[in-house]
């Protein structure tokens, strides 16, 4: 059983390799206890919840809740902040009841004076050591409440000094990994954008001392894919309190008798093996219990996006000139970017406007798109759906549909206005037109770009604010209705890069566009920092052109990820084309590996100019090594994750040798290049 309760007043969360704990204290407070390795007794939690007791009679900020609300003597950041329609804003609550069904716990926090609760809803996933947190407010009141924040979770994590962990960035250096210590005041990480962003993460790690391979680290990641908050605040009285839900930044929602609102769940773990062990663990729950079922097992195809090559300038001919050199370089998969639908010339037309442009298709997509099939590849295509021109049909019929401000000039960001997500027509027009488009063409594949963020905050049904979580609803609509209606078709989640890239977009997509930077070693960074939350299927990388640069050191940096071609394949030559072909069979080679093994990060770029990565399953597994220095190349590296009895034939540049695991995790070998700026492949296979 993974939830105990014991006494009725305290519950014991247990998962394969952890433990949480919280109690019920003397005035029916819940206080957080314990979260960490499992415990041989949860009784012993009894004696802990009375003796803190004594402590800290009252209450306030030396408390460690497990739901903290403004008001009563609190100075710290809280899951809630409310105000009852006499004005009153505080939130005292007792445990009304504690109610377990299988792996799902609900605990209920009712205010003694109002009609109002909040239930703390927790699903316990025991295989994959994760806990699922979220918050739901019931309004039972004769009078409204009005909510100005619901966080999905709170953790205060015992002691100081934390290390608290983020991404930072911004358009084309997404993902930048954002280590700091909080020994004093709070850090927040935040979106109010509309939809997560390039800047922040909705997600989190906390620890002290952890490295790749050690310590212990909490963490957590937030499903949601529109305004969040992360905020980490190292409360005085010697905990970090960590909350994290939907951003309160121009947020409120009010509860009528009888209303409820459910705050998107928040999925915490906790590993002792550092952030590798984190991400291994976050990567297994990913592919387990996020990605769409019908294609995680499927691996991504090698692709060709044609964007690079052509831009806007969408020439059928050309395309198909490409596609026939992508299908000799053995391209699985071929996408037309931006540029193919109305008058689409450049950035400034034709969003809206999804027929195909007939000047650019004279005989029809239909034409291309069998050209394509005949190649034995699949063929993919991009759309920007809540997206709009001023110079557009759609804008021209219907300029009420955009998020604006009655007396204010409308602004663009990339010359084009934000469709208003919150009216439901808006979400049916679309539906009907990309159901149309899927419908009447071979479309196997869509690239799903978003390339500005909300400004004008206008909720159409009138409430102002809720307006950026129906934004998000709405386009959450649109993207399962056309899953359902679609289930043969693939989808790629973009936005100008990766400002898309969480969670609940990974429940809905079948793999991400991290950046629109594919310099490799601006891309080595990005994907470090990416693949903390986020594996390496989910990982979109194409190899593009930049002639200072080796192909294969390209190609290979690429090839961390799910692989993809960008380069204009039309201005090279055989020899360049052979070469091509030589990294997408090596690829294809590697890639059971890369998209399903599990991921060790066992050198970091920013440690010196190497980046050695290891991936690894059962049979294969495959070292990729990235060298950007011009130092010594590095001896020989020690693997991890191999069996230690079985034997390994290894293939790379300590050529082809026959191996223990154990002599590979023990001495090593070599797996890096002699060269500055060279990218290596080793292949690992079980014998
Ligand atoms: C931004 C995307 O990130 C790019 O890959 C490309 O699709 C362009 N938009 C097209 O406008």
């Amino acid at each position: 059983m993974s939830i105990r309760v014991f006494e009725n007043r305290l519950i014991l969360l247990e998962t394969a390799h952890t433990a949480y704990a919280m109690g019920v204290d003397a005035v029916g407070v819940l206080r957080h206890l314990y979260y960490g390795a499992k415990v041989a007794r949860g009784e012993d939690f009894l004696d802990e919840l009375d003796r803190i007791q004594d402590l800290w009679p009252n209450g306030g900020d030396r408390v460690a809740e497990e739901f903290s609300a403004a008001g009563c003597l609190r100075n710290k950041e809280t899951s809630l902040r409310l105000r009852y329609a006499d004005r009153t804003r505080d939130f005292r609550y007792a445990v009304e009841k504690i109610d377990v069904q299988g792996e799902r716990l609900t605990v209920t926090l009712k205010d003694a004076d109002y009609g109002f609760a909040v239930e703390l809803l927790y699903t316990v996933l025991p295989e994959h050591d994760i806990i699922g947190r979220a918050a739901r407010a019931v309004n039972l009141d004769e009078e409204a409440v009005e909510l100005t924040r619901l966080f999905s979770m709170e953790l205060p994590l015992p002691g100081d000094d934390y290390e608290f962990l983020n991404m930072t960035g911004h358009w084309g250096a997404e993902h930048q990994l954002c280590i700091e210590r909080v020994s004093g005041g709070k850090k927040v990480y935040e979106s109010v954008h509309g939809t997560t962003a390039f800047d922040a993460q909705p997600n989190w790690a906390a620890g002290r001392g952890v490295t790749e391979t050690a310590g212990e680290v909490w963490f957590g990641a937030l499903q949601w894919t529109g305004n969040f908050k992360v905020v980490a605040e190292s409360v005085p009285y010697h905990y970090l309190n960590v909350t994290a839900g939907v951003s309160d930044a121009g947020f409120s929602r009010t509860l009528r008798r009888g209303e409820a609102y459910e705050t998107p769940v928040a999925w915490l773990g906790f590993s002792r093996e550092g952030y590798g062990g984190m991400s291994r663990l976050l990567h297994r729950f990913a592919h387990d219990c996020l990605m769409p079922a019908a294609r995680r097992d499927e691996p991504l195809e090698v692709l060709y996006n044609s964007w690079y090559a052509t831009e806007f300038d969408v020439v059928c001919e050309e395309q198909e000139r490409l596609a026939d050199k992508a299908a000799k370089a053995g391209v699985e998969l071929f996408v037309i970017d931006d540029g193919w639908f109305g008058q689409r010339a450049n950035d400034r037309a034709g969003l809206g406007d999804w027929y195909v442009n007939p000047e650019k298709f004279p005989q029809g997509l239909a034409h291309l798109i069998d050209h394509v099939h005949g190649l034995g590849m699949r063929f993919g295509l991009w759309i920007e759906p809540e997206m709009v021109n001023p110079d557009s049909d759609l804008f021209r019929a219907h300029p009420d549909w955009i998020y604006a401000y009655p007396r204010r000039e409308t602004v663009t960001g990339r010359n084009q206005y934000c469709l208003n997500m919150t009216r439901p027509e808006v979400v049916d027009h679309l539906i009907e037109v990309f159901d149309r488009l899927l419908t009447e063409h071979g479309i196997d594949y869509i690239k799903w770009d978003m390339n500005r963020f909300m400004a004008e905050a206008l909720d159409d049904g009138g409430e102002d604010g809720m307006v950026y979580v129906h934004h998000a609803q709405g386009v959450i609509r649109l993207a399962r209705a056309l899953r359902e209606r679609h289930p043969e078709v693939s989808f790629e989640a973009c936005a100008g890069g990766g400002a898309r890239v969480n969670y609940e977009t990974m429940s809905i997509f079948d793999q991400f566009w991290p950046s629109d930077n594919t310099d490799p070693i601006d891309r080595c960074r990005i994907q470090e920092g990416y693949s903390y939350f986020y594996p390496a299927k989910y990982m979109r990388a194409w190899v593009t052109d930049d002639p200072r640069l080796p192909f294969t050191f390209r190609a290979r940096c690429a090839m961390c990820g799910s692989f993809g071609v960008g380069s204009n394949l039309n201005a090279m030559s055989d020899a360049e084309l052979e070469e091509v072909r030589a990294e997408v069979a090596l690829y294809k080679r590697i890639r059971p590996a890369v998209q399903f093994g599990e991921l060790y990060r066992l050198r970091s770029m920013r440690e010196g100019g190497v980046q050695i990565w290891q991936y690894v399953t059962e049979k294969l597994s495959a070292v990729i090594s990235v060298v950007d220095h011009t130092l010594d190349p590095t001896g020989p590296v020690r693997l991890q994750g191999l069996e230690p009895d079985a034997i390994y034939r290894v293939e790379g540049p300590c050529g082809t040798r026959t191996l223990s695991g154990a002599y590979l995790m023990g001495q090593g070998v070599q797996v890096t290049g002699s060269r500055h700026l060279s990218a290596e492949v080793t292949v690992i296979e079980k014998l």
